[in-house]
């Protein structure tokens, strides 16, 4: 069997009448539909079995960004399926700028949300390839959105697991199930992006033969790995490098052969080089971003000491969000150094990865001739 399909993430669609000015945002918010727009063009020349968008697919839940997503999935030539982000379902209730979280599933009737009014599902979605769409987006006691799947939908996806026959099962699921960057979990700022039960869901998934996860909501490309489990995250379609994935699935004799070839979005109307001018807008933009990084732990630097060593680290963040980064500061002091420089990749390629998955387990990966 062999199948094509893609992956877009965070689109954050924000129609023009729904731009809001956040001052020193680091997403290209005006880009939005534009960049969309780009890349179904080029999905829809394809032979797509599916897409794949794990969340932040408006910039605040704003029920006109979602009918507008909705409709426009509806006419592809490939089905799409959807899950939402943070800034999908932001608020309890609906408040007059964002939808109430209940009523996510009637925009996607077409996008996975077909027969049910629970934020997650699963559907056979390809002869032999089952998906499971999570929903990580939880309001707490006091009730503040976290990243968490809730003990329901925990017991859920146990009857799901152990009913489920198909050779292979695709998670899909807005917050990291694993750390992008090293040490994530330990520090301030990363932990947000990573699920805070995520050891709950593994502890179900892994032993269910589920090798693959595809998440957003960090913005970067990146492909982590952790004991046969992978966890892809797929940048932002609104901030460098604007990337999208295109997977082809062979399977043969116990043998499935994924092959991840990652694009860019280069170019829109009002953004000729959107790759250079994309770079330099989240570089003018990063220093509160890196201020965060240096005075939380473990740097824990006091304000006078960060501020002026924000400047080496403008491009920081854009080298981290391209993937298969490759990090060097001589002129940072340690342990400055070593902890930015330790951001650089260091497990399965990011963009461009073959990854070959044994029916007994023993996955193993190399990067393609094109990483
Ligand atoms: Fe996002
Ligand atoms: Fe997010």
């Amino acid at each position: 069997m062999e199948f094509q399909f893609a992956v877009l993430s965070d689109p954050h669609v924000t129609l023009p009448q729904t731009l809001l000015s956040y001052p020193g945002r680091m997403h290209m918010l005006e880009v939005s539909v534009a960049a969309l727009e780009v890349v179904l063009d080029h999905l829809s020349q394809l032979d797509l079995a599916f897409l794949l968008i794990p969340g932040d697919l408006t910039q605040h839940g704003e029920p006109d960004n979602h009918a507008w997503l909705g409709e426009r999935l509806a006419k592809l030539p490939f089905p799409a399926y959807v899950v939402p982000g943070n800034h999908d379902v932001p608020v309890w209730d609906a408040d007059g700028h964002s939808i109430d979280w209940r009523t996510f599933p009637h925009y996607y009737r077409q996008a996975g949300y077909g027969d049910t009014d629970q934020l997650y599902y699963t559907q056979v979605i390809h002869p032999g390839v089952r998906l499971i769409a999570l929903n990580s987006n939880t309001f707490d006691t006091r009730g503040q959105l976290v990243g968490r799947v809730d003990p329901a939908q925990l017991a859920w996806l146990e009857g799901i697991l152990a009913a489920a026959s198909e050779p292979l099962k695709l998670v899909m699921i807005h917050h990291n199930l694993l750390e992008h960057l090293p040490g994530q979990s330990l520090h301030t700022v990363g932990r947000r992006y990573l699920l805070e039960n995520r050891a709950d869901l593994l502890a179900l998934l892994r032993p269910a033969g589920v090798p693959l996860a595809f998440t957003g909501h960090l913005h970067i490309q990146d492909v982590a790995e952790f004991q046969d489990f992978f966890d892809i995250t797929t940048g932002s379609l609104v901030s460098y490098p604007h990337p999208y994935r295109i997977i082809q699935v062979q399977q043969a004799a116990g043998r499935t052969q994924v092959r991840i070839r990652s694009h860019r979005v280069t170019q829109i109307p009002d953004y000729p080089d959107l790759q250079t001018q994309s770079r330099e807008w989240m570089a003018q933009r990063s220093a509160a971003f890196m201020l965060q990084f240096l005075m939380h732990p473990p740097l824990n630097l006091a304000q006078e000491a960060a501020q002026p060593l924000i400047h080496h680290l403008s491009y920081f963040w854009a080298e981290v969000a391209q993937g298969d980064a490759r990090l060097h500061f001589p002129q940072l002091p340690e342990p400055v150094r070593t902890f930015f420089e330790g951001c650089s990749d260091v497990g399965p390629a990011d963009n461009h990865l073959d990854i070959h998955l044994q029916a007994q387990g023993g996955h193993s990966w190399q990067p393609s001739p094109l990483g």
